[in-house]
Parts: C-alpha cells; sequence; structure tokens
C-alpha cells in the first residue's frame, strides 16, 4: 500500500520558500476540485496554519492552469466531505494571509477558491468566470455570495447569470483580482504574500460590505436582471436561481447568504435540466472522439484555405476561416457574383463590429485574409478546398473533377452539400480518401454545428483534420454516415411531415410554432421555413413531382418568406416578427377541405408528440443504421444545429428522461391514427422491452 501510494504524486503538495508556504495542485488536465485535491487543499492549509515556521500561504497549481472547476463526474453522487465550502471555511479561518496565484483560467470553484483567498494575483492571460449556469446549476462554494461583495452586485449579476469568463484586466478594474502580473507569477506571489505577512494584512471577502452596501435598497437592479434574462434563458432554471443567489448576498448575513446558495444549487444539482445540461457536456466531448481516430492520426497543417462558391454558405464558411485567422481564396464563377459575396461578408462583419461582437480594426485584417478569384487555378495552395455550389450532383461532381486537377496532393476537398451522395462526388476525384463532407449549418458564420460527413472511402487523417479544423473555427463537430438529409436534416424531414399533416388536421402554423417555442426552441418550422425560403423547397417539389397543397399554394403567390413579406406568416417592412395571417388560414381551410379532413380542435401536447416523437424515431433508425456513432451525437446535432433547448438535453435524452418505455406506447399509441412515422423503431422496441433507454448503449468501439 505505502510504496504504490509512494510512486503516485500527490495531487497536493507543499514546499517552502523561507517562510511562505507554497501550496501547489497538481490534478492535470485542469486542476478540478475532486475529492482527493479537495482533501489535499484542506489538509495543507492546516498544516501551514498549524507551522509556526510559516508567515503566509501560496496557492498555486502545476499545469496549463489554476484549478478550472469542479469534478463533474462527481456530481452524480452524494457530496463527500469535505466539500468545497468546507476547504474555503479553512482558509476563512487562517490566521495568516492566504494569496491565490493565478494562470490559464479560475472557473467555477477554481474561481470561488481563489474568491475565498486573502489577494488575488494573476498573470495577463488569465481568465476568471463562474459557469455554473452552462451546467444548469449555480455556484454551490460561496462563488455567489463573494463575488458581488468584491465586484459588486451588476457585474457579479452578469458574470453568473450568463457563465462567461473575464479576462485578467477585466477583472483587475472590477476588483476580482488585486494585482496583475506581467513577470514570474509564484515569485510575484511569494513577495505580496511576505509583504502582507508583515503588514498583517488579511481582508476576508465575507467580511465586506460596501459593494454590496451599494445595492441594498435598489430592488430595480434585480428585477432589470430578471428582464433582461427572461428573454434568454427561455425556460431554463439555473439563471432565475442565480438571482436569487446573488440577492441573498445582498439582503442576508453572509453565512445564511452561504446556506442558501448551497439549498438552490443542491436542488439544482438534482434537476432533470442539469442532468441535460450536463449530458450535453459530456456528448459534446464525446462527440470528438471517432473510432479509427487516435491520437497517433496525422492532423495535416492547415495553413491556407480555398472555398469554391461565394453564396450564402460559401460566404459564411469563408468567415469562419478568416476570423481564425486562415486565409482563404474565395472562387466564383462571374465578377458580379464575387462582388456580392463580398460585399455580404464585410457587411456581416461591420454588422459584428458595429455591436460589439469584434474590434472595428478587424473588420479589414479579416477581409484582407479573403482573396477573391475567378479561377479555379488558384485554388493549388490551398491545404483544405471547401465546395460550396449550388445543390446539384452533376455540377458538383464537375466542380470536384476540377478541383481535383488542381489541388495538391495532401489536401482536404470538402463538399457543403446538405442532401446529396458524398461518395458519388467523391468518385468524381482521383482520390476519394481525400474528400469530405463538411456541412455547415446557415449562418454558417454563427451556427456552432459541423456536421462532418464520413464518405466510405475517407481516410482517417482526412477526418482528424477536420475534426481539429472545427475546434480550431470554434465548431461542434459530429462525425455521420453518408445518408438523405444526414442526421440533422433527416430528422427535420420527420418532423416538417407531421408539422404540415397537424396543419391540415385543425391546427394553424402559428400554434404549431408556438408549442416549439415554448418547449424552448427558438423558433417553430413556419417561421424556420419563412426564414430559410419556401421556394428551394416549391422547386424540388416541382422536380420531383411531390406535392404540399398549403406550400405550393403560397408559393405560386409568391409568398416565398421573410424575404418576400410573406410566407406563412406575413412581416411588415423591416422586421422579422412573423404575424399570423387570416388569407394563409383561408387557404389551409380551403385545402383541408379539399382533402375532406374534418378539422379538430389539436391541443399542445399532442403538438409536441407528432413533433418530437418521429424525431426520435428516425433518430434510432439513423443509429440503427450508423449514421450517427452514439444517441449523444445525435442530441449534439439538435442542440447547435437546430437550437433544441439545451435543458431539454436533445431528442435522445428527452426520450430517455421521459422513459423510453412510455415514450414507445405513446409512438405505438399514434402509430394507430398516424400511420408509420409512429411505428417505433426496432432499436426502441428493444430497448424499451429491456427497461433500458438510449443511454445504456455501449460507446462504440
Ligand atoms: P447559393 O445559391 O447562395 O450559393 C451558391 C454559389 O455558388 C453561387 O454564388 C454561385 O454563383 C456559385 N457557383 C455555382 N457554380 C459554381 C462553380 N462552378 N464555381 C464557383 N462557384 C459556383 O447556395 P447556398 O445556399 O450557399 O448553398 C450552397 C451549398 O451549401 C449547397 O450544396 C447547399 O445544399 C449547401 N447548404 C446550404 C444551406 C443553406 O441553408 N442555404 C445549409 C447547409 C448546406
Amino acid at each position: 500500500m505505502a510504496e504504490a501510494a509512494d510512486r503516485t504524486p500527490p495531487l497536493v503538495r507543499t514546499d517552502r520558500d523561507g517562510d511562505i508556504a507554497r501550496i501547489t495542485v497538481a490534478n492535470p488536465p485542469v486542476n478540478a476540485l475532486s475529492h482527493a485535491v479537495r482533501s489535499g487543499i484542506l489538509a495543507a492549509v492546516q498544516a501551514a496554519d498549524a507551522d509556526a515556521g510559516v508567515a503566509a500561504i501560496v496557492l498555486r497549481c502545476d499545469g496549463r492552469t489554476f484549478v478550472a472547476g469542479a469534478d463533474i463526474t462527481e456530481f452524480g453522487r452524494p457530496a463527500q466531505e469535505p466539500i468545497l465550502s468546507t476547504v474555503l471555511a479553512a482558509i476563512d479561518a487562517s490566521s495568516k494571509p492566504v494569496v491565490a496565484a493565478i494562470h490559464g483560467t479560475a472557473l467555477g470553484g477554481g474561481l470561488e477558491l481563489a474568491l475565498a483567498c486573502h489577494w488575488r494575483v494573476a498573470v495577463q492571460s488569465a481568465r476568471v468566470g463562474l459557469p455554473e449556469v452552462k451546467l444548469g446549476i449555480i455556484p454551490g462554494g460561496g462563488g455567489t455570495q463573494r463575488l458581488p461583495r468584491a465586484a459588486g452586485v451588476a457585474k457579479a449579476l452578469d458574470m453568473i447569470t450568463s457563465g462567461e469568463m473575464i479576462g485578467a484586466d477585466a477583472a483587475l478594474a472590477a476588483g476580482i483580482i488585486d494585482q496583475v502580473v506581467a513577470g514570474d507569477l509564484d515569485r510575484a506571489a511569494v513577495e505580496l504574500a511576505r509583504a502582507k505577512a508583515a503588514e498583517g494584512a488579511m481582508p476576508r471577502l465575507r467580511d465586506r460590505d460596501e459593494r454590496t452596501a451599494e445595492a441594498r435598497g435598489q430592488s430595480g437592479l434585480f428585477d432589470a436582471a430578471r428582464a433582461a434574462m427572461a428573454r434568454r434563458a427561455r425556460g431554463r432554471t439555473a439563471p432565475e436561481y442565480a438571482i436569487r443567489a446573488v440577492q441573498a448576498a445582498v439582503e442576508l448575513p453572509f453565512d445564511e447568504g452561504i446556506a442558501y446558495e448551497r439549498a438552490l444549487c443542491d436542488e439544482l444539482k438534482a434537476s432533470a435540466q442539469s442532468r441535460a445540461q450536463r449530458h450535453i457536456f459530456f456528448a459534446e466531448r464525446d462527440a470528438a472522439k471517432v473510432p479509427g481516430v487516435g491520437r497517433d492520426t496525422p492532423v495535416a497543417r492547415i495553413g491556407q484555405a480555398a472555398v469554391i462558391g461565394a453564396g450564402t454558405m460559401g460566404g459564411g464558411i469563408a468567415m469562419c476561416l478568416a476570423s481564425a485567422g486562415i486565409p482563404v481564396t474565395l472562387i466564383e464563377t462571374t465578377q458580379p457574383a464575387l462582388d456580392r459575396g463580398l460585399a455580404t461578408i464585410r457587411s456581416n462583419y461591420e454588422a459584428t463590429a458595429r455591436r460589439g461582437g469584434m474590434a472595428a480594426a478587424d473588420v479589414e485584417t479579416r477581409m484582407g485574409l479573403i482573396r477573391p478569384s475567378l479561377a479555379m487555378a488558384d485554388l493549388a495552395g490551398a491545404d483544405l478546398v471547401i465546395e460550396a455550389v449550388f445543390e446539384d450532383t452533376a455540377i458538383k461532381k464537375a466542380v470536384f473533377a476540377e478541383i481535383d486537377r488542381h489541388a495538391k496532393a495532401g489536401a482536404v476537398l470538402a463538399t457543403n452539400t446538405s442532401t446529396l451522395d458524398v461518395n458519388a462526388i467523391a468518385a468524381a476525384t482521383g482520390r476519394p480518401e481525400s474528400v469530405v463532407g463538411l456541412h455547415f449549418f446557415s449562418p454558417a458564420n454563427v451556427m456552432k454545428l459541423l456536421e462532418i460527413v464520413r464518405g466510405a472511402r475517407t481516410d482517417a487523417g482526412v477526418l482528424a483534420t477536420s475534426l481539429a479544423l472545427a475546434k480550431r473555427i470554434g465548431k461542434v463537430p459530429v462525425v455521420v454516415g453518408v445518408c438523405d438529409g444526414f442526421v440533422g436534416n433527416r430528422m427535420l424531414r420527420a418532423r416538417g411531415r407531421q408539422a404540415e399533416r397537424l396543419v391540415m388536421e385543425g391546427a394553424l402554423p402559428q400554434q404549431v410554432d408556438a408549442a416549439l417555442y415554448d418547449f424552448g426552441f427558438p423558433m417553430g418550422p413556419y417561421a424556420m421555413g419563412d426564414l430559410a425560403g419556401l421556394d428551394i423547397g416549391w422547386r424540388i417539389r416541382q422536380e420531383k413531382g411531390l406535392k404540399s397543397a398549403v406550400a405550393d399554394r403560397l408559393c405560386a403567390l409568391g409568398r416565398f418568406g421573410q424575404k418576400t413579406g410573406a410566407g406563412w406568416f406575413r412581416y411588415e417592412a423591416g422586421s422579422r416578427t412573423p404575424i399570423p395571417d387570416p388569407a394563409v388560414e383561408a387557404i389551409i381551410l380551403e385545402e383541408a377541405a379539399r382533402a375532406g379532413i374534418a378539422r379538430r380542435e389539436i391541443a399542445n401536447a399532442e403538438i409536441l408528440d407528432r413533433l418530437l416523437l418521429p424525431m426520435v424515431n428516425e433518430g434510432a433508425r439513423i443509429l440503427e443504421e450508423g449514421m450517427a456513432l452514439r444517441p449523444g451525437d445525435i442530441d449534439i446535432v439538435w442542440v447547435y444545429g437546430y437550437g433544441w433547448p439545451i435543458q431539454e438535453g436533445g431528442p435522445m435524452h428527452w426520450a430517455d428522461a421521459r422513459g423510453l418505455a412510455a415514450a414507445r406506447d405513446r409512438m405505438v399509441e399514434l402509430a394507430r391514427q398516424h400511420g408509420e412515422d409512429f411505428v417505433p423503431a426496432p432499436l426502441i422496441e428493444r430497448l424499451a422491452a429491456e427497461g433500458k433507454g438510449f443511454a445504456d448503449l455501449p460507446q462504440p468501439a
């Protein structure tokens, strides 16, 4: 036993620099506050406090960052002492000043640990934040009580309800840290500790009242925070609880505030919302793990890229690359198309800069990285080529043959097709192993999802390079197989079929959309159709000889959606707000009568089941076919590509949370009236019969 323990380096160790005890946390990769780390810090602080030779304490971390948070794997289990607040209470009780030395990111429990110290110094690149709301909880180690005492109520509300990080300079200005260190952080921390020990200065945030006193009696502050949050939180509980906890910091004595914060935090930890948000957190990490792609899979360096087509998607993709500092050659067929594309890119960047999303000077830097061209030969220097021309197999094949002629050996050749066969496109080249689908979502510079479509011949290195690229440009990648619509759009179609039927059976577009909006989606299928444009689907239906009674009539009237001021809804000039339109209702009633349908009242609960259960069913088929690797991957697609509310965890998690057997039973019931979309997939039948859910499926090897 002792021998084994000796060989494992301790997670927390103490060394001495003269009369300063330096406590170091070494728990890679992010120094998470696991039970062992909490115990180690507690013991080290108590030992240093009891040691007469120690004048002051420095708390620091090895590796790439200060403590970057709790150990989330412990969330599902009962808290085990010492819990974080026990450790922080020991720091509060210390008779010697404790200085936190921060590098990397002090996040969540890490920032709470630093706030319990008497002094905080940080390197300039350090960042701090309380991201707990992103996991559906609030800080539970005093963050909601100490941060307002350090930074004031408005700043604390902003940071805790958003979960966003701020940099060291901003943290200094806000009063969250005491010093930004230009040189050696450890030396500066030790010197500060020694100086403060000599002064006998050890202020505790728990004793400070002046910042919270400013807010006392200003209930308007909290009302304003609630009003601002209601629009953003969309049914998430954690931001409201965060506001309550900060309000307690203003209204209650410190210890009562701490107890109140803990109670709220514990309640949230046990909530369905937090379970869903944690699921998404882990699913996002798992999605980056792809069988056949390992640490030793070579990743190509992307020094230069080329994008073919400067339309809606090509322009957005070029922006993603340029924003990440990657030079892009943007290739079009005609000068006017190229000029239009560039003008759109510029105006998007300028709008972002106006809103404060980027520095004004960066507009020119990024535009400078985009080199317009009318010659395919100009893609020769690119390590990555992304095609985003018209959705037409013949055109794409011709374009890929051309790309093949000019691209250098080893370049990644990607198509942004949303429906076409990536294998057929790859076969137009002499190097199908270099071809991959990179399916961005519109607007490509905003939406976080990237479906990486693995073709039959796609090389592992090409996948590894695509995954690395996704990370570099700030996207969340999910690897999917070649099938019609891949994962996202294939499931969207299942939802769309029911949306159409619901409107014929008795609902109106605004009711269908409201049901999904209230569930937490940013918009429903009808507002989404109006946003994307109804003409595209109309043209496809005409080519394929398909009909959609109401939609076809709207299109015949020139109602193509927002761009024509009317579609399923009407739009006032310059506004994107959908307004229900009696003219549309009249068309719906006529078409329903023509089809012989007796319209009926449809309850919102039925609307939700009708829209969401077919998606779950399609998701199960996608899993059976191996088109997605894991249920969590499908959830990621829906949360990051289509705005499925994160607190509902994505469609597969949603079905699990409801109980897969109960979902199956409801599907069987709906199948009797509404047909095959609801006949449970064999995978659902099997899991439900075994009393299991999607989450019980084994991870792919
Ligand atoms: P778009 O019509 O806005 O842009 C296509 C552009 O490609 C046009 O500017 C056209 O001039 C150019 N182009 C056509 N042939 C070309 C050639 N041989 N060489 C160079 N440029 C050429 O179309 P959009 O919406 O950008 O779609 C592009 C691709 O992205 C399609 O495959 C589409 O399915 C896919 N996609 C579209 C999404 C959307 O929401 N619009 C979402 C995800 C994928």
